[in-house]
Parts: structure tokens; C-alpha cells; sequence
């Protein structure tokens, strides 16, 4: 494989690698404080041990909020923090958007880098410097861009990631093949879910094939006024689903919303159906039920209220073929005119 790690503008390193060697090598000499969750402590201990000081977190969506932030900025007050303290999140997707969070606005931000644990969070959302919590249910509404100074993606984790979260991280890597790089979507096309959950040289690539797209992107537009919107593609109705059931995970609900999208395209002349199809065929392969647990009626509901709706429209983007995408700006009644026609 090619060289293991990229940056954004130099700013932000991205390493594919071992995850102990590569922060003895990365992390810089001073305080480091270390936040992750109760799983990653029982699986992956060797990870946290370093640390005299580590706070633990809980799991799923429900805990990415506001009010753990806070716990977190009290616990960092009370261990004496200060602003030449290093925050390390060691986790997945939860575990990095709240230390990202957490660590742009302690003391008006400290210093921070992550090792993501999951599939999802080395192809996605441990990279680019997005981070944030949901606020009553509402996805990701309030946040930071700032750049971790570098993040590890440390495949040999997932050894003990449950067959469900890692599928859920092909959703996302499937998007990114999806918006910008016809050649992953194919690999992962090409391979079932058992290749994929064992060769860890197919995983590699997948990782770093997607980390390349996603780092190239956001180096061109960090803070999302343009190109990073492709980013979004099958989460305006991802985030409706997960924003209505608690079903689907995260990378559940974007497969869902990728198929929406596709669909979509079809109907308004953009993406050919064997192009749709194949990407409907990829998620089944792969074992994902793509289909929204939650009616369209109340899917449009949540997203009229989505922090991306803009006066009465909202920015969709919309696949064109495998490999590329487009990004078109809808008027709320549209996009319920063209969701009635699916
Ligand atoms: N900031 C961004 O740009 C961005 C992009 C995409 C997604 N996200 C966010 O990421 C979140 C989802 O992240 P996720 O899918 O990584 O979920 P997650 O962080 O909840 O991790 C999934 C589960 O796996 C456990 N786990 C993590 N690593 C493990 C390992 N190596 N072995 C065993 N168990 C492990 C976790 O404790 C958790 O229970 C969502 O909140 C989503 O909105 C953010």
C-alpha cells in the first residue's frame, strides 16, 4: 500500500497504522488526558493504560449531548486541566465528536487528537474536524470545526467490533465511493461482508482510499460552503431517520438515506437505474436492510426542522453516477413532490 498518512493543509495528520506506536511518535510531551467509553476500557485496555488520567464516558447516540460535554469540562476542572493539557479521544464516532467538542471549547480550546476505534470512524467521522453533540434529538447541532492535530486509524481494532458496527462503517465508506471514487465503491462491491470483515489488507485500503477523498475535500472546503456538502450525501434522510427511531444506527440510517438519495436521483433524471440498483444491491449484499423504519410523512417533518433547511429549502445531494454527485439546492415543497414520487 501507499503512503499511510495524509494531512489537511498540514494541519491535521491522518495515520493508518498502529495505534500504540504511532501516538509514542505523535503525541506531544505534557499532560495528556484521555476520554473514551466503558467499551473501549474492557476491549482494548492497552490503549489507556498509559494515562493517569482517563475519563470514561457511556455509549450510543443518546450520551452525545450537551450535558456529557459539561460532565466532562467539570471533570476536566476538577482534575486541574489547563490549556497546555492535550485531550486524547480514543473511541469511536460518540467518543471523538464530544472530545473534539469538549476540547475546542474548554478553557476557549486546548490542544487534541484522536485514535478512532471504529470503521466508521476511520472513514469518516474521526477525520476533518467536525465535531459536536445533538441537542433534544436533533443531530449535531451544535458544534466547532477545528482539526484534531492528528488522528490514528488503527484497523486491528475492529477484531473486537461487533459484526453490526462495522457494517455500519461500509455505509459510509460506500458513500464515499458513491460521491467521489468509483474504483472504492467497487472493491467493496466486489467483496462480501465476510472478505471484508477478515482481509485486513482490503479493509486498509477501503480506509485509506476513503480517508484520501475525505481529507482532499475538506482541505479545500474545511467549513463546509461548498465541496463538503457532497459529504452529506444519504444523511438529510439519515439523520431524519435516526432523529425519528432508535432502530438504525448511525451507519443503518445512512444506507437508508444513500438509497433515498439514489432514488431520488433517478426520479429527477440525474443517476441511471442500474447505477441505482447497484448500489441498492451492494447494501443488501452486505447485509443492510435499507429501508426507512420510519414513514416518509414524518421523515420530511424532521427534515424541515434539519439545521441544513434554509429558508424553506434545503441543499440535497444527489448521486450522478458511481463515483461522482451533485449538490441541489430544493425548496422544501419540491423535495415533497419528488419524495411522493418514489
Ligand atoms: N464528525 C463527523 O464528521 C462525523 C461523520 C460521520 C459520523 N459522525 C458521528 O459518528 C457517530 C457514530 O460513530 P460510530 O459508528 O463510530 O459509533 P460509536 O462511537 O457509538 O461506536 C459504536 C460502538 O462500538 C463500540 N466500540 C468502538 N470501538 C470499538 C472496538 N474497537 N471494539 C469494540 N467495541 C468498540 C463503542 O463503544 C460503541 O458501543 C454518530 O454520532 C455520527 O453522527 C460524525
Amino acid at each position: 500500500m501507499e503512503n499511510r498518512e495524509l494531512d489537511i493543509d498540514g494541519r491535521s495528520r491522518v495515520v493508518v497504522g498502529d495505534a500504540q506506536h504511532e501516538l509514542a511518535r505523535l503525541l506531544p510531551e505534557c499532560r495528556v488526558v484521555a476520554i473514551s467509553d466503558g467499551n473501549i476500557d474492557r476491549c482494548h485496555h492497552e490503549l489507556l493504560a498509559p494515562f493517569a488520567d482517563v475519563i470514561l464516558i457511556g455509549t450510543g447516540e443518546t450520551v452525545k449531548t450537551l450535558e456529557t460535554a459539561a460532565s466532562i469540562h467539570r471533570e476536566l476542572i476538577r482534575r486541574g486541566a489547563d490549556r497546555a493539557t492535550f485531550l486524547l479521544g480514543v473511541g469511536g464516532g460518540i467518543v471523538t465528536d464530544i472530545a473534539g467538542f469538549v476540547a475546542s471549547t474548554y478553557m476557549r480550546g486546548v490542544r487534541f487528537g484522536f485514535v478512532s476505534t471504529t470503521l466508521l470512524g476511520n472513514v469518516d467521522a474521526s477525520v476533518g474536524g467536525k465535531n459536536g453533540v445533538n441537542v433534544d434529538g436533533f443531530k449535531n447541532m451544535v458544534g466547532t470545526f477545528n482539526q484534531p492535530q492528528f488522528v490514528v486509524c488503527d484497523t486491528s481494532l475492529f477484531a473486537t467490533l461487533p459484526d453490526r458496527e462495522f457494517r455500519a462503517g461500509l455505509a459510509e465508506a460506500l458513500k464515499t465511493g458513491i460521491i467521489g471514487d468509483a474504483e472504492l465503491f467497487e472493491r467493496i462491491e466486489r467483496s462480501t461482508f465476510a472478505e471484508l470483515r477478515t482481509r485486513r489488507d482490503r479493509i486498509d485500503e477501503i480506509v485509506m482510499r476513503s480517508v484520501r477523498l475525505k481529507t482532499a475535500i475538506v482541505g479545500r472546503d474545511e467549513c463546509e460552503h461548498g465541496e463538503r456538502r457532497k459529504l452529506n450525501l444519504g444523511h438529510t434522510f439519515g439523520h431524519a431517520i435516526e432523529k425519528c427511531s432508535r432502530t438504525m444506527n448511525h451507519g443503518e440510517a445512512v444506507a437508508a438515506g444513500l438509497l433515498i438519495a439514489a432514488r431520488m436521483a433517478v426520479r429527477s433524471g440525474l443517476l441511471a437505474q442500474a447505477a441505482c440498483s447497484r448500489i441498492e444491491d451492494t447494501l443488501v449484499r452486505l447485509g443492510f436492510d435499507p429501508v426507512s423504519p420510519v414513514p416518509m410523512s414524518q421523515l420530511l417533518e424532521a427534515v424541515r426542522s434539519d439545521k441544513k433547511a434554509e429558508d424553506g429549502s434545503i441543499r440535497l445531494v444527489l448521486p450522478t453516477a458511481i463515483g461522482s454527485c451533485e449538490v441541489r439546492r430544493l425548496s422544501l415543497d419540491a423535495l415533497e413532490r419528488l419524495a411522493e414520487s418514489l
